[in-house]
């Protein structure tokens, strides 16, 4: 591999000329840019990494880290902003924790030894030591990666109306016939699946068929949605509609009505949450409240690449709404 120094023998001038040309720093006249620039090219010359971080260059290296990359919700995230990251030049390190604490603050330690440039947090263990670790470097908090409101005026939230999303779906469930809808939740610990079922309570606790025994936890996993609608209908058996605070727990609860043998949506009609594109290869095709991945991925990375590149916005807590898909799972009429 070749070497600066060969480059500026090449080009018959300094090291310090090349360094200047490559770091695009200090005054190199026209003639000999393009002289060096031929000699990087025709010895196929590619700039260490470290040498330019050392001359204050950035690396152009984005990180993301996501809780669980085996939810198709975070690998179209991932996908989304790798495709903006690359269109601004930036290479995207992807980073999963799988929801364990020690590995998120063993990935920060990681990727600020390497110089990484900025980091967009999709993981809910993000807390005050964690993001005064990264006190010198941008970040964007995603989707369940909020923290404490007082913490939220330092950095940029990206996140989707899951209320609204709730509302939606108890409303389409309602005019549908359903008469007694019950909710399978994600881990409460996170604030995505806390919002949505105390949003999925204050929407049917008016209704005298309502108790919290209609609501049983599915842990953000297609295993625990199939588990969770069994044990709900073996509670319940008048049960007519089931609101799953997530896509992936709706293809298990999916499963579970199969395997009881109960029809869906004429007996039991259900909703998720998300919009990942499994949802259309479920028989029948799964309702949901899709969230706008893709742009909230994308809105993410470009606000992440502005605060790098010292374009100085304000602080705010961006919200994306959502939109009901009305399939097959629900569609009685
Ligand atoms: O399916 C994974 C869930 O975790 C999504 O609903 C997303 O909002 C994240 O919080």
């Amino acid at each position: 591999m070749a070497t600066i120094r060969q480059v500026a023998m090449r080009a018959n001038v300094s090291v310090a000329t090349v360094s200047r040309v490559i770091n695009n720093k200090g005054y190199v006249d026209a003639n000999t840019r393009k002289i060096v620039l031929k000699a990087i090219e025709e010895l196929n010359y590619v700039p260490n990494s470290v040498a330019q971080v050392l001359a204050g260059k950035k690396m152009k290296v984005i990180a993301l880290i996501v809780p669980d990359i085996s939810n198709p919700f975070f690998a179209e995230l991932a996908k989304a902003i790798e495709e903006q990251a690359r269109q601004k030049g930036y290479t995207l390190f992807l980073c999963n924790s799988s929801e364990e604490e020690q590995k998120e603050f063993g990935y920060i330690e990681v990727l600020k030894s390497k110089s990484i440039d900025g980091i967009i947090f999709a993981t809910h263990h993000l807390n005050e030591a964690m993001l005064d670790h990264c006190r010198d470097l941008p970040v964007v908090l995603m989707d369940r990666a909020w923290i404490k409101q007082s913490l939220n005026k330092d950095t940029f939230v990206i996140s989707a109306r899951n209320q609204r999303g709730v509302q939606l779906a108890i409303r389409h469930l309602l005019e549908m016939g359903c008469r007694k809808i019950a909710h399978i939740y994600g881990p409460q610990q996170v604030i995505t699946a806390r919002e949505r079922r105390l949003s999925y309570q204050k929407e049917v606790e008016r209704f005298s068929w309502y108790s919290d025994s209609l609501m049983a936890p599915g842990y953000f996993q297609i295993e625990g949605g199939r588990k969770a609608i069994q044990a709900l209908l073996k509670k319940h058996p008048d049960i007519d509609g089931v609101f799953v605070g997530n896509d992936t727990m709706a293809i298990g609860a999916l499963k579970g009505l199969h395997q009881m043998k109960i029809e869906v949506p004429h007996q039991v009609a259900i909703c998720g949450f998300d919009g990942i594109q499994m949802t259309r290869m479920m028989e029948p095709e799964l309702t949901t409240i899709a969230q706008p991945i893709e742009a909230m991925g994308k809105k993410a990375c470009q606000i992440l690449i502005d605060l790098i590149e010292g374009n100085k916005k304000p602080k705010q807590h961006i919200e994306f709404d959502v939109q009901l898909i009305v399939r097959g799972s629900t569609k009685r009429r």
